[in-house]
């Protein structure tokens, strides 16, 4: 019987970190059928890969996709870079059993407006994905913003002993439903005075389920070293694997210190499991935060409700235009969006070699001028980083994209160029893959990116259009 899809002569790099060896990569249905020095079988399809990369398609670890997967899910933005798999839900924060009722709080409004948050429960979610069928696997944590929000009256206080319980009986229940686990924003407002128990409390939920937790630290300013502790001892608590997002030293008095931070996950990671995720850029985004306003460094407004017609320009400019401080500017801006300056480049590279890190792009789709992240993290790593800077193999970069996420995060069969497991593949050119979103035009497809396939269906062949959509709600392997 013929195969679907053949990919003739490609270099494999199957994902787990291995050597890349020569084959011929035969898929049949939504599986890899065989892998082989020479296939002679025939197939409906054959691709000539002339000794380009085949590897396992990318898993964005870190996303704010939730409700876009949904809305538009061609989502050229993540699939052009190779990316088949999204995991939303980050940064305390999913679109996955929130109850929205009035206005939605910062930063949920990240995810979309109050009539995008329609899914009670984590089926509710899944269900959605699955009518919708984006181009890219769809799987979720959950947020504990969202759950704060859906159990209090006020975001500005730690939770009760019957809030708690409530929260902690809904977080079960999402994860029996599939989700992969739980995430803080610790640092944004509407989770900061959540106390260190309150997030133990529901973290105990998660070992029985075998869920992870991830962390958008309390602090990635000077208090980094403490807000570390505190994820590490949550972790610990409930015996779960934590993974810190966007790990990074915000601020320029913080920069320089990921000598630190990482030798302090050296250190926990001898007695737990500890590991992180970045994106290859020295810039953040987010909503604008009044307290990270500085003048150490710029601060473009990407988006603001009061004032649109600033997006585009740094704070400094406005508030000279207004004649007033950077804070009464941003006051006046709010609710709004920021890009910061605020990382020093030898972090940036720093995190992104260590051997536990992986690559996750925390792009804002929602943005009208969106940090270059959303479209152009992974090929920036392979481009930029790996090729051009040779900060490691291509087989590391491949890693950190694939394998090492789907095995912390338990998708079964994914994340390896494996036979039986399912075709999720990205054939790209390792001499011309780059980024080409910049921060002043960021959204554009990157280069060298040749076909994607999820589950078996050829979703993109490099030329900027959407040629299939077979993305699945992944549930946690358990
Ligand atoms: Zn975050
Ligand atoms: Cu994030």
């Amino acid at each position: 019987m013929a195969f679907d899809y053949l990919f003739r002569n490609v270099t494999v790099i199957d994902g787990g970190g291995g050597a890349a060896y020569r084959a011929d990569v035969a898929v049949s249905g939504e599986r890899i059928a065989e892998i082989a020095p020479r296939i002679t079988t025939a197939a409906d399809c054959e691709i000539d890969g002339a000794g380009k990369v085949l590897a396992p398609g990318f898993i964005d670890v870190h996303t704010h996709d939730d409700t876009n997967v949904i809305r538009m899910p061609a989502y050229l933005p993540k699939v052009s870079q190779g990316v088949t798999t999204v995991i939303v839900g980050n940064c305390g924060i999913s679109a996955a059993t929130a109850d929205i009722s009035g206005e939605v709080p910062d930063p949920l409004n990240l995810l979309g407006e109050a009539q995008h948050f329609v899914y009670p429960t984590v089926s509710a979610y899944a269900h959605a994905v699955e009518a919708a069928r984006p181009a890219v696997n769809v799987a979720t944590l959950i947020g504990h913003t969202t759950l704060r929000n859906n159990h209090m009256d006020s975001l500005l206080r730690s939770a009760t002993e019957d809030e708690i319980a409530a929260m902690r009986r809904q977080l079960r229940a999402a994860l029996q439903e599939g989700a992969l686990g739980l995430s803080t924003g610790l640092a944004y407002a509407s989770a900061f005075a959540a106390t260190t128990e309150e997030v133990m409390a529901l973290a105990e939920e998660l070992a029985a389920q075998q869920g992870i937790y991830t962390t958008h630290l309390r602090s990635e300013f000077e208090p980094i070293l403490d807000a570390l502790d505190e994820a590490f001892r949550i972790g610990r608590h409930g015996q779960v694997p934590v993974v810190v997002s966007h790990h990074k030293c915000a601020g320029a008095k913080n920069w320089g210190r990921t000598v630190e931070t990482l030798a302090f996950f050296d250190k926990a990671r001898e007695q737990q499991d500890i590991s992180c995720d970045c994106y290859p850029y020295s810039a953040s985004s987010s909503t604008l935060d009044l307290k990270q306003i500085t003048d150490e460094f710029d601060i473009v407004i990407t988006w603001s409700e009061a004032h649109p017609e600033e997006a585009g320009k740094t704070l400094q400019q406005i508030a000279d235009g207004w004649g007033m401080s950077m804070i009464e500017a941003g006051k006046r801006l709010m609710p709004a969006g920021a890009i910061y300056y605020n990382m020093d480049e030898q972090d940036v590279r720093r995190v992104l070699s260590y051997p536990a890190s992986m690559v996750g792009s925390d792009g804002l789709p929602n943005d009208p001028m969106p940090h270059p992240r959303l479209w152009g993290a992974f090929p920036r790593v392979l481009g930029h980083y790996c090729r051009d800077e040779q900060l490691f193999p291509l087989t590391v970069a491949i890693h950190k994209m694939t394998g090492m996420s789907a095995a912390r995060y338990r998708l079964a069969q994914r994340g390896r160029v494996k036979k039986d497991y399912y075709a999720d593949l990205v054939l790209f050119d390792p001499a011309t893959v780059r980024d080409v979103a910049s921060f002043t035009d960021p959204k554009q497809p990157a280069q060298g990116i040749e076909r994607v396939m999820v589950n078996g269906v050829m979703s993109y062949t490099g030329d900027g259009q959407i040629t299939g959509r077979a993305g699945r709600f992944l549930r946690r392997q358990s």
